[in-house]
Parts: C-alpha cells; structure tokens; sequence
C-alpha cells in the first residue's frame, strides 16, 4: 500500500490538470473493474458488479497547486493558489510545474519578520534572470513539491489529501477482484476532478451514476497534536465515519449503518464532527433529487501543506470497513409516493 501511496503523491495533478495522475490511477484500476469510462470533466469511474442498488465510492484525484498569473522583467513569476493554499506554507517550499521546471516560493521584505505575507508578496524564483528566460508562461500550474517518506506506521508527503483516498479506493477494488469477494451491488469508483477548488467534479459524475447512496473518502483532521485543534480524532485509532462538516451533515441513516457494521466486525473507527472543510459527499449529496451520503475519512495532520502526515493502518482499516460495508447493502425506507 505505501509503495501506491508513494506513487500516487509524487505524481502531479492540480485541480483542473488531472491528466497525469488519471493515467495512473487508470493503469491500476483497468483490469480490476468491469467496465470503466472518463467523463467529460476528466472524472473516472470505474463499476464493478451490474447488478443491485448503485453505491458511488468517491476520492478526488486532484490536489493543491499554484497557477502563473505575472512574470516580471527579472523573471520572477507571481502565482495564485490552486485551491485553499495557506501563504505560511508556501514559505521556504519549492513548486514543480507540469513542464518539469522547478522554482523556489520567495517572499518581498516584510518589515516586521514575524508576518505572514500574503500571496501578493509571495513570488516564484525559477533561477533565471529575465522574462526572455522565463520557460514558464500566464496560466501554467504546478504543484508543491515534497518528498514521501516513510516514517514506520505513518507516512509523510504532499498531497496525502487525497491520494490515501484514492489509495483506498483502489486497494478496496483490488481486494474484492483478488478475493473474488460477491458484493449485492454496484460499486461505481469515482476518482473524481477539482475538489479542491469547490466540489466540482463529483456532482457531475453523481448525476451520470444516479447513486442510491454516495460516500466520500477522503481525509481530516486530527485533534492529537500539541495545542492542535479540538478534535476528537486521533491518528491510529481507525478511519472515521463523517456526521458532519461544513459543507454537509451526514445522513444518519448512512451514519449508523457505517458504525453498525464496523462494529459487527471488529474494525475501529472514529465519529468525525469537522467544524471547517468539505469533500465530494456534500457534491453527491444535493445532487438530482438528493442522494443518502456520507464519508469515510483518513486522519491526517497538517491537511494542505506540503508535509501532510498519516498511518498507514488508518488506510488499510479503512479498505476492510468500505469491503464490508459493500457487502452489507444500505436499506433505507424508500422514497415512493406514500398514501394514507
Ligand atoms: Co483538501
Ligand atoms: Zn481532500
């Protein structure tokens, strides 16, 4: 798992740029779904079984990144953030952009040392000296640039958020196709676009699945670091089943049915109440006539800096639970006109 994990954070893909790390993702999943199809925003889907009611699994693709918006005559490039990048973390990194040329984030003279600055004083130095030099052009995007480590049970790199997601998603497929395990369902696997921009993949990839029920992978926070937030989610202590965060409330329904059956088979788990964030589950949720959703989410510590941090075993419980969870089909009372 980590040697995908390690594969999957060192391959670029900024929101709305999700070639190149679609095209790995489909190399992993292509023999292991039954059919499989990218939509017109770039989403894959990938189904597996034909038969039942139609859950859609989904862990965005895309990740944090910068895009080009002025170089100057000296060849120093200013940036906007691709996504909810915070200036304090920009501060000494170096970006990677699609064309291969790396630079270093460097900030203007702030005159008291202690500031943050914001991204108006932040520049890109590609190591050049004029904007003839400049390979970079208005428009080009990039990603933070940072290593994966293995730290022993945890791991550390950029875009841990979502690339554990996806991670998962694709070892669930991988274990259900190896074990040749009968799900009552259809599992649609959704590696889907631009998250992290606002959402705005899923809700059209729900729309082309018609899910009866929708759950998102993902990350979160945790609460375990010092003077960290209050959260009551450590890392180690299992995947937690979302109830709530800013863009969404879980369905209750979906909520019990996760702790029941985590339950039921010994798997830990954590309850997550997020006062901040958002992931596909909200997208999939108010999307056509409204869809029972909810998320299961990998802790994470430092979410959307460069140096994101998670246990590996979070992710591999969180792949036992979503199999047993596929295996054990979510029944709510129906929809249909009810007459008294
Ligand atoms: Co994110
Ligand atoms: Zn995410």
């Amino acid at each position: 798992m980590k040697s995908l994990l390690q594969k999957l954070t060192q391959t670029p893909g900024p929101s709305g740029y999700e070639h190149q790390i679609r095209d790995v993702v489909e190399n992993e999943i292509k023999d292991l779904a039954d059919a499989y199809w990218i939509d017109n925003l770039g989403n894959l889907i990938a189904r597996k079984g034909s038969e039942g009611p139609k859950v859609m699994l989904a862990a965005h693709m895309d990740e944090l990144g910068v895009m080009v918006t002025h170089i100057d005559e000296k060849g120093f490039v200013r940036f906007l953030p691709v996504g909810t990048v915070y200036p304090r973390t920009c501060l000494g990194g170096r970006v990677r952009f699609l064309n291969g040329m790396t630079g270093v984030i460097g900030a203007e003279r702030q005159e008291d040392i202690n500031r943050v600055p914001s991204f108006d004083q932040l520049f890109i130095d590609v190591g050049v000296s004029s904007r003839d030099e400049c390979p970079l052009q208005v428009g080009d995007v990039g990603v933070f640039d940072r290593q994966f480590e293995d730290l022993g049970r945890r791991v550390t790199s950029k875009a841990l958020d979502n690339r554990i997601g996806v991670t998962v998603l694709i070892e669930t497929l991988r274990k259900i196709a190896a074990e040749n395990i009968q799900i009552p369902q259809q599992v649609f696997f959704v590696f889907s676009v631009q998250e992290e921009v606002g959402v705005r993949g899923a809700p059209a990839a729900a729309f082309d699945i018609s899910p009866d029920l929708g759950l998102a992978v993902d990350v979160t926070g945790s609460g375990d670091t010092p003077n960290g937030s209050r959260l009551e989610i450590s890392l180690g202590k299992g995947p937690a089943i979302k109830v709530r965060d800013q863009g969404m409330l879980s369905d209750p329904r979906v909520v019990q049915w996760m702790v029941q059956t985590a339950e039921q088979h010994g798997l830990p788990y954590q309850l997550e109440v997020l006062p901040r964030g958002g992931t596909d589950a909200r997208g999939i949720q108010v999307s056509r006539s409204g869809v029972p959703a909810g998320g299961l989410v990998i802790p994470c510590r430092y979410v959307h800096s460069p140096s994101e941090l998670a246990d590996i075993e979070d992710a591999q419980n969180a792949v036992r639970l979503l199999v047993e969870l596929l295996r054990s089909p979510f029944n709510p009372e129906g929809t249909e006109e009810r007459s008294g």
